[in-house]
């Protein structure tokens, strides 16, 4: 029994099987050049994540701008016209790896710096421990927080009260039990799974959003 699960696609198809759970997920699909049209469409701006990667690396944000389309990777920044060159910018940075696109979500931030939420949880016996709940905070000019890309690690109630200026602990239960849900959901599937990580955002407005689960969090 393998206790890790490195398809971030396997693992989302299995939690979007809940109601409960989907309503969190922000829209995911495979990438493909149709999904990417249509997702820009009705939601302005996708992110592509390789499928199996972790640590933030790959990551890619694409906006619809009036002039085009922007692109976001690290620190940089780029703008290009017609789609046509926007896929062919995008499929030198997947170097045929494959990738999943999801919705944007804008996320509160701190001094313009996105914050998003690490929640762990390791399988004692029956039940499923949580063993932190911490924020991590993007480096300047970064959307990924991860702190391999230059995040700094954050006290999770203080980055909810600094960046929604709201109580920060019905925001940090509603975590707790999602991810509670979310392990008992991936066990059923993925048997060997010992320990799991959850990566949450809060929009601007305070809404949970799950961005992907961790088999073998850091
Ligand atoms: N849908 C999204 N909207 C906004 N930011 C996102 C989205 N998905 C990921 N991110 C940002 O990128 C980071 C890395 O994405 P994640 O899905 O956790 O992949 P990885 O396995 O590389 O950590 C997240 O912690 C978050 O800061
Ligand atoms: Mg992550």
């Amino acid at each position: 029994m393998s206790r890790t699960v490195a398809s971030k696609w396997k693992k989302t198809k299995a939690l979007l099987e809940s109601s409960r759970i989907a309503k969190v997920i922000p829209e995911t699909r495979k990438f493909s050049s149709e999904a990417l049209k249509e997702m820009l469409a009705k939601y302005g701006s996708v992110v592509a994540k390789p499928c199996s990667s972790a640590g933030g690396h790959g990551i890619v944000k694409i906006t619809r701008k009036d002039y085009g389309y922007k692109m976001r990777y690290k620190g940089k920044k780029k703008k290009t016209g017609k789609f046509s060159k926007l896929l062919r910018a995008l499929q030198r940075l997947q170097r045929k790896r494959e990738y999943i696109l999801q919705r944007t979500i804008e996320l509160a931030s701190i001094d313009g710096r996105p914050v998003d939420y690490r929640v762990k949880l390791v399988q004692k016996g029956d039940k499923w421990k949580v063993t932190a709940v911490v924020a991590k905070l993007a480096r300047k000019g970064y959307f990924v927080t991860n702190i391999c890309q230059g995040g700094d690690l954050l006290k999770s109630s203080d980055a909810i009260r600094r960046s929604l200026n709201i109580n920060p602990q019905r925001k940090k239960r509603k975590m707790v039990k999602l991810s509670r849900k979310s392990a008992k959901i991936l066990k059923k599937k993925f048997p060997g799974i010992t320990q799991l990580g959850f990566d949450y955002g809060l929009d601007t407005s305070g809404e949970i959003w799950m961005f992907e689960v961790n088999t073998s969090p850091q």
